[in-house]
């Protein structure tokens, strides 16, 4: 491969269930990519460890406090790499001119500035942060679209819709010839169980997914069917698609990652093992399919596909994204944020499972929603809710 040919990547999240994926594919690829910069957060001993393995130019921690710690192991270490501390440094990275990709792994809001900061700067943009998506939509679509950055989804789902479109569309526009897309959603550990039982759903019961091994915050959001609703929200922006676009079928057993539905009949859908490095390994590609190191599908084991309707009842949640959607403006920026706290309480066993759909209901109803504006306004919108939210937890509890 010629040295052009290799791919400068930037890997936010590195320490995170995506990044320890994407780090293996890249693993097993060596002779595409250059690790350019990794970023974590609190876990500087993973990070260093990648810094031994991938020796890339930067490491990023975007807890300042942990930064002479990070400077102690690298130093210890022997190597080379630059240590750098903070988000807007972070931010300053994605943009180098010698940078190719950056995959997004970054869990919450917290990943949106980069984001940003990467489209901005016209690179391509993997992502798997699906939250700066939902809270910065348009202001992610607008930069891509001026900026000509090219945008591959790593959710699977989202990834799987972008692999069942042809191979010139670009992410931002409506497919042409659609008649509808439907997401896949396993349903969660819980989409079986009795509503009367859920206020006994403890941490550790919603954070063993059935089929997924990922982080403890996206679990949690398949428990609850919140992660199924901010994917509505993700493929709204991706896809420029309404809510009467968008489907959702419950299928447990995470082998048909997603549908397009065409104008002609046609339904096309992309299967798989439910590993994340399948969708990963088609980003990191750029559409070129590379080796994942994933199992091959097996149908015939696999034995049976089953879809059902989702039961709204049950995952209040599902609806609120889609009311998000029709109110516009701040709505979705609101409800990501008071969801990502009134997860965290419940990671903390401050509050129980089916209060994070009333705590969600509640201060969606009770903020006036405005047009997004800015990153500026995001930023204060998001302290303001968090604090709201905080607030409400302490008078649950
Ligand atoms: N895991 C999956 O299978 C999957 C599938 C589809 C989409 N996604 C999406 O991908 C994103 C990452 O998910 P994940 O499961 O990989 O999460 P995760 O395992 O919890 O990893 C999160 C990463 O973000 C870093 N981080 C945490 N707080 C941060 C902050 N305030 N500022 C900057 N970095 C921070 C963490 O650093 P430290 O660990 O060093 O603190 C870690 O590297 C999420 O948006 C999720 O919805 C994940």
């Amino acid at each position: 491969m010629s040295e052009k040919q290799i791919k400068n990547t930037v890997i936010l999240g590195a320490t995170g269930s995506i990044g320890e994926s994407t780090l293996d594919i890249i693993d097993k690829n060596k002779n595409r990519f250059n690790v350019v910069a990794v970023s974590g957060h609190k876990n500087i001993n993973k990070l260093v460890e990648i810094c031994k393995k991938f020796k890339p130019k930067y490491v990023v921690t975007t807890h300042t406090n942990s930064y002479k710690k990070l400077c102690e192991l690298i130093n210890l270490a022997k190597l080379d790499t630059l240590v750098v501390s903070g988000a807007a440094e972070l931010n300053t990275i994605c943009q180098l001119p010698e940078v190719d990709m950056v995959v997004a792994g970054i869990v919450g809001s917290a990943g949106m500035e980069s984001v940003l900061a990467t489209v901005q700067a016209g690179k391509d943009l993997l992502l798997a942060n699906k939250e700066a998506l939902v809270v910065a939509g348009n202001l992610v679509m607008q930069a891509a679209i001026e900026n000509h950055a090219t945008i591959i989804p790593l959710d699977s789902e989202h990834n799987a819709l972008y692999q069942c479109l042809p191979d010139d569309y670009s992410v931002g526009a409506t497919p042409k010839n659609l008649k509808k897309i439907i997401l896949t959603a396993s349903g969660g550990p819980f989409w079986n169980r009795k509503l009367d039982t859920f206020s006994q759903i403890t941490p550790e019961q919603a954070c063993a997914h059935p089929n997924w091994d990922m982080g403890r915050k996206i679990s949690i959001d398949s428990a609850t069917m919140m992660n199924k609703g901010l994917e509505i929200i993700e493929a709204h922006w991706l896809f420029n698609l309404g809510v009467e676009k968008i489907d959702v079928h419950v299928h447990p057993q995470s082998i048909v990652h997603s549908l397009v539905c065409y104008e002609d009949g046609s339904v096309l859908a992309q299967l798989g093992e439910p590993d994340m490095r399948i969708p990963i390994a088609y980003g990191l590609g750029l559409r070129d399919r590379i080796p994942s190191g994933a199992k091959m599908l097996d149908l015939i084991s696999a034995k049976k596909l089953e879809f059902y309707s989702p039961n709204y009842q049950k995952f209040p949640c599902l609806a609120l994204a889609k009311q998000a959607i029709e109110i516009g403006g701040t709505a979705m920026a609101i409800l990501n944020t008071v969801n990502e706290v009134s997860v965290e309480a419940f990671l903390n066993k401050q509050i129980n499972f089916m209060d994070i759909a009333i705590i969600n209901q509640k201060i969606m109803q009770k903020v006036e929603i405005e047009p997004v504006k800015s990153v500026q306004q995001l930023l204060e919108l998001d302290s303001e809710i968090r604090e709201m939210t905080r607030q409400v937890v302490r008078e649950n509890g």
